[in-house]
């Protein structure tokens, strides 16, 4: 380990919790204590409570908490040798080497460091001088100005195959340090050594502390080839490691708590000039495990935006796999396609920031782009096609480690499945209206489904069967949603039972936990009120979804006292819904396991004894 306990006591010792945490947090003294306004959690009134003399601060809403390295964590998302670093870096405490051979490489590192950050400056210099000329110019056809050019620090590498050697060597800079920095080419039988880079626009690369690490140069030409070119890979650059501008938009995104995900450079600038600072880029690659995770310290959802084309479509769903095995409660991807053949940086060109902010509301769910890549103008219609359907979708949630997760995908998918073959024959389609949610949900077979097509075999009924009852759960939480945003009061009258529901789906459970925000702080809002502070806090989506008409929500729209009873008594369903006893639960893992026909009736006994009461 390289800091002993010792040495992480005395930087912490060191360390005046309460002017660290007062930087972010306005803090009031109360006795020994001060306290504040939780940030992680939205509230109104004070609960967050720091003390200098157990160095530490806590939330009693919400329950987070820590000493001043987890702060650091959690608030600027360091990782934890980055925290101590900043904190031994304040307070003045030396921390020590690993190893004389670690320390000498540190050495080489730094020294390099310096080579490349030259390089930058170089390229800077040159953008700006005489040679630049034509850079500039290509930078003002691309509308990006110089204040903007200055703030990515970019550069030009000029057209002559070693201006950049020469310059470095002026500096003392060896040549075997510009190979290992990555700036120049080691010579061969037709070439002398050469730069890496000529006549391009330069993109410098930090790495999550900021310093530049690496480039990408774009060619200036229209045909040049390849448009791209990056850094190869050094003994300090991995290109699946890093992301573009991430260094700057890391605190921009966890202030904002999301962070977007787009494919170049080029759309990272046209975002942040848009106002979107948390923007990031892969370098030229597919997003990888390693980029994921990064995100994920700064926002739970970070949003992917991508082309619409077909090129688009492939990097979300390539993401989207990636994603699939790493997904933790909270942890997702959405994705906000940009239609036609724009991409942001000419979206916003062309139609401006609202445009852009139009596309980042509208984004969709991980779930939902996977199921479209699946079912979007496939031909589904023999059970053969289905059930192949099924099995892949099978396959997709084979994907997920976590259980919960695994689970609330299966039962999503079902629920999909379920929709989708059921209004197949449209002669046949349930009547709109009605109060039939709940009877849905309790094998009463005749009025729940409407007839299969002809030649659907028994194997695949049976299937839709259990997948409608597990469907009805998320069914009956949105029912439930959606009566409290028709009557808010409903989540003040009722918020003990409201916060006690068991529900299932993540996003939904988000919204609940929001709606219980509110009616915690007392402000009495209206459902306009509500809708808009909803779509503040990001969840536009899926206040759009409860909001839309659709028949599976029986009539949300009741208000008084019979919004209450509808509201009680959908709770209360609900928790029927969850609560099976062992046995029953042994059932569904059995029919799970062996999906025949006698373990389905098992595992419905359970719903039919209930149809009775
Ligand atoms: P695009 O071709 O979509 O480029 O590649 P762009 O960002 O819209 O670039 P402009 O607007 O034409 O300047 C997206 C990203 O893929 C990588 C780069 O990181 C680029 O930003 N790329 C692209 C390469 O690495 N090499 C290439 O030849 C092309
Ligand atoms: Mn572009």
């Amino acid at each position: 380990m390289r800091y002993g306990p010792n040495l992480l006591e005395e930087i912490l010792r060191r360390t005046d919790i309460v002017q660290l945490v007062g930087r972010r947090v306005k803090l009031t003294r109360k006795g020994q204590a001060f306290w504040g306004c939780c940030p992680f959690h939205g509230e109104k009134t004070a609960s967050f409570k720091v003390e200098n003399a157990r160095r530490t601060y806590h939330c009693f809403g919400c329950g987070k908490g820590g000493d001043a390295f987890k702060w650091l964590m959690e608030t600027e998302g360091l990782s934890f040798p980055e925290a101590v670093e900043r904190l031994a870096g304040e307070a003045g405490v030396e921390l020590p080497k690993w190893s004389p051979e670690d320390e000498a490489r540190e050495e080489k590192k730094k020294s390099l460091y310096d080579v490349i950050e030259a390089a930058a400056k170089f390229f800077e210099e040159q953008l700006a001088g005489p040679a630049g000329k034509a850079a500039r110019e290509y930078l003002k056809g691309r509308a990006l100005d110089l204040d903007t050019a200055k703030k990515f620090r970019l550069g030009y590498a000029p057209a002559a195959g070693s201006a950049l050697i020469a310059h470095l060597t002026s500096l003392n800079v060896t040549m075997d340090d510009m190979i290992a920095a990555g700036l120049a080419r080691a010579g061969d039988e037709n070439h002398g050594v050469r730069d890496f880079f000529f006549n391009r626009l330069m993109f410098p690369i930090a790495d999550g502390r900021g310093r530049i690490v690496a480039f990408g140069g774009r060619g200036l030409a229209a045909d040049a080839k390849p448009k791209y070119i990056n850094t190869g890979e050094t003994e300090f650059f991995s290109k699946g490691r890093l992301l573009y501008n991430f260094h700057q938009a890391r605190p921009a995104g966890i202030k904002a708590q999301t962070i977007i995900v787009c494919e170049g450079y080029m759309d990272v600038i046209a975002l942040v000039r848009a106002g979107f600072e948390a923007a990031v880029a892969p370098l030229g690659t597919a997003l990888t495990e390693d980029q994921l995770q990064l995100l994920w310290k700064v926002a739970p959802e970070p949003v992917c935006s991508f082309d619409g084309d077909a090129a688009g479509k492939k990097a979300a769903l390539r993401a989207a796999h990636i994603a699939l095995p790493h997904l933790k409660p909270g942890h997702s991807l959405r994705f906000a396609f940009i239609p036609g053949d724009d991409d942001p940086d000419s979206l916003i060109r062309t139609f401006g920031a609202a445009a852009m902010q139009k596309v980042l509301d509208a984004a969709e769910p991980l779930a939902d782009v996977l199921w479209k890549s699946e079912t979007e103008g496939k031909d589904l219609t023999t059970p053969e096609r289905r059930a192949g359907l099924e099995r892949t979708l099978a396959d997709l949630v084979g994907q997920i480690t976590d259980g919960t997760i695994a689970d609330y995908y299966r039962r999503d998918f079902d629920s999909r499945v379920f929709d989708a073959f059921k209004r197949r024959p449209k002669s046949n389609r349930p009547s709109q209206g009605g109060n039939r949610d709940w009877k849905r949900g309790r094998g009463d077979r005749n009025s729940r489904f409407p007839p299969q097509p002809e030649g659907v075999s028994e194997a695949v009924k049976a299937s839709l069967l259990v997948r409608n009852a597990a469907g009805a759960v998320m069914v009956k939480e949105s029912e439930i949603l959606r009566l409290v945003l028709n009557e808010p009061e409903l989540a003040a009258r009722h918020a003990e039972m409201l916060a006690a529901l068991p529900f299932s789906d993540l996003h939904l459970d988000r919204l609940r936990a929001e709606l219980l925000n509110v009616a915690a702080s007392g402000s009495r809002l209206e459902k306009q009120g509500l809708e808009n502070h909803l779509i503040r806090r990001g969840m536009a989506d899926i206040v759009a979804r409860l909001k839309a008409p659709t028949h599976e929500m029986g009539e949300g729209t009741a208000s008084g006292e019979d919004a209450d009873a509808r509201f009680l008594r959908a709770a209360s369903q609900l928790r029927d819904m969850a609560e099976l006893g062992p046995e029953q639960k042994a059932a569904w893992e059995r029919f799970k396991r062996e999906p025949t026909e006698e373990h389905q009736r098992e595992a419905l006994r359970f719903r039919q004894d209930r149809s009775g009461e």
